[in-house]
């Protein structure tokens, strides 16, 4: 952790006073517990108090999933009910669809003149999901969507980005184009800096270090209660203990990381003791666990179904949100041009 205090990309809110948040989700498919833990349930509590951007990062998902853009619309929709179940407020978030900022993918082109082909193959995480979605060639988009990420936050000022750890690579470059865009045509583009979320992951229900819809081991935060029953009864568990009456090891559970990532203290405690003291089985913990994760829900349900009845309610929330960021987007690249003394038009 303190290598990651050090780091001159990450944010320190006690010494800097920061104003505009701007965090994405690449709309793949439905969000998950995963996603819940990791980034919704902060930005419901940050949305209060920084101004909030979010972005549906539509043409970054494309660049993993380009054969199926006619998912998108659908994704954008689910994706956006998600974010309302959760809590984010329209009335303090403003959230926006990417590819309708055509001027995101203009600053793109300026930025990508400024990065060299060889840090964002070096990229770790660039890597990492690389060599997890088995790519052995990289198509140019791919490799370039930090350089677009780049652009989604310096379009919109944003001063403020809540990422989780894997994604402090892209700040950090973030930073470096920026600098460089500044220094070479003297602009004033804002240099952001990452809050890492402090709790960025959540294991799979199979035991995989993450929870991922790709692998399939995820409870999504739309799942009806009795699904989410059943994917709770075929979590992995200490795998060595048979019997309800058998000493189990907490730290090997996937159960028991959903209780600390979900439950109240003294249930985590409860849980851990009782486990190690084979006072528990595992049925009855994941029973616990449910219960939990119900009480959860059940609230986000209600606000699911309140918008699921008024589609055009959450599709008027997305255009009102892109309108407004739109405004920003074109004075931002109005400036970047005129920086770079290339803002001739047609008079
Ligand atoms: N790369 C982010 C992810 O996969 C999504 C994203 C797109 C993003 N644009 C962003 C995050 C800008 C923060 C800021 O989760």
């Amino acid at each position: 952790m303190n290598s990651i205090k050090e780091n001159a990309a990450v944010a320190d809110e006690s010494k800097f006073k920061y104003e505009r948040i701007l965090t994405g989700d690449r709309p793949t498919g439905p969000l998950h517990l995963g996603h819940y833990v990791g980034s919704l349930k902060n930005r419901v509590r940050l949305q209060d108090k920084y101004e909030t951007f979010i972005l549906i990062a539509d043409i970054q998902a494309l660049t993993t999933n380009f054969e199926h853009p006619e998912r998108l619309k659908e994704n954008i929709f689910l994706v956006a009910l998600d974010y309302l179940a959760c809590g984010i407020n329209p009335d303090l978030s403003t959230i926006i669809i990417q590819s309708m900022i055509p001027e995101i993918a203009e600053l793109t082109a300026f930025f990508s003149m400024l990065v060299s082909v060889n840090p964002l193959r070096h990229n770790p995480t660039i890597k990492t999901e690389a060599k997890e979605r088995g790519y052995k060639e990289l198509t140019y988009g791919f490799l370039g969507y930090p350089v677009s990420q780049t652009a989604d936050i310096a379009i919109f000022k944003a001063d403020l980005i809540p990422v989780g750890i894997d994604q402090l690579p892209h700040i950090e470059l973030a930073r470096k184009i920026v600098r460089k865009f500044n220094e070479l045509y003297n602009c004033n583009l804002i240099k952001p800096f990452a809050l890492i979320d402090k709790f960025s992951k959540l294991v799979g229900l199979d035991g995989n270090l993450k929870m991922s819809k790709s692998y399939g081991n995820a409870i999504n935060l739309s799942d009806n209660f009795d699904l989410i029953k059943t994917k709770i009864r075929s979590a992995l568990t200490d795998e060595n203990r048979i019997h309800p009456t058998d000493k189990g090891n907490p730290e090997i559970c996937t159960i028991y990381s959903y209780h600390n990532a979900f439950s109240n203290e003294n249930l985590i405690r409860e849980t851990e003791y009782d486990c190690k003291n084979g006072k528990i089985g595992c049925v009855k913990c994941k029973e616990n666990l449910f219960k939990i994760i119900k009480e959860l829900l059940e609230p986000m349900n209600e606000r699911r179904s309140y918008y699921l009845n008024k589609k055009d309610e959450v599709w008027d929330i997305l255009f009102t949100g892109t309108k407004k960021a739109g405004l920003i987007a074109s004075d931002t690249l109005k400036e970047a041009k005129e920086s770079m003394k290339i803002s001739y038009s047609f008079s």
